[in-house]
């Protein structure tokens, strides 16, 4: 059975990115399911002299360790002014400082939505061109526009991006069987 974490890239109590994630990731076959908070991990504004003083936070570690257990990364992120949230750009500054690779290589689903028709575009777009500099293997991307037009509890419920979604799971899984084939290959 797979690790997959689910992340929502936000620090709302009701994020829809990390229920977006959560959907997501619910849907992958094989898989256990991580839920991280951003929430749980508390953490200082990032600071050079900060870190010379007092190294890197605790908080930091462990969620590096999380990212590096993981078979698999879903992420969800939300859009503040067409980029990150401040929070998760934060613990990414923070995570840059232990592993350059952030993302270390493991297949990932990106994912953005926003009550917007853009869906968090913009942020997707930036995470696109940039994740893949900072060990992100980014397999698939999909944004859902108008989360609350599209979104119910059963998942989304327009079919048009409702197929577009679960052709990007099954390459993900397929990915990720990969990924799984290589492994077993090396050893
Ligand atoms: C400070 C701020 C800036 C925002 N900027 C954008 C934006 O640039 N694009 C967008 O689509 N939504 C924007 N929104 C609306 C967010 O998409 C919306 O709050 C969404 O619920 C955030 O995701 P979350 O629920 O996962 O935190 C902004 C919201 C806030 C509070």
């Amino acid at each position: 059975m797979k690790k997959i974490i689910a992340l929502g890239a936000s620090s709302s109590k009701n994020s829809i990115n990390k229920t977006l994630a959560i959907h997501v990731a619910s849907k992958v076959a094989d898989a256990s399911i991580t839920v991280l908070d951003l929430n749980d991990y508390k953490l200082p504004l990032y600071n050079v002299d900060a870190e010379e003083e007092s190294g890197i936070p605790e908080a930091a570690h462990q969620f590096n360790n999380i990212i590096q257990s993981a078979d698999g990364l879903v992420i969800s992120l939300a859009e503040h002014n067409g980029t990150y949230t401040a929070v998760f750009k934060n613990l990414f500054d923070w995570l840059s400082r232990i592993d350059i690779k952030v993302w270390k290589d493991i297949p990932m689903f990106l994912l953005a939505t926003s009550p917007g028709g853009q869906g968090g575009g913009t942020v997707l777009a930036a995470a696109k061109s940039g994740f893949p500099y900072m060990g992100g293997n980014i397999i698939v991307d999909f944004s859902l526009p108008s989360f609350y037009e599209n979104f119910s509890n059963a998942g989304i419920t327009n079919s048009e991006l409702s197929s577009i979604l679960n052709e990007k799971i099954g390459l993900f899984e397929h990915s990720l069987e990969q990924e799984e084939a290589d492994i077993h290959q090396k050893l």
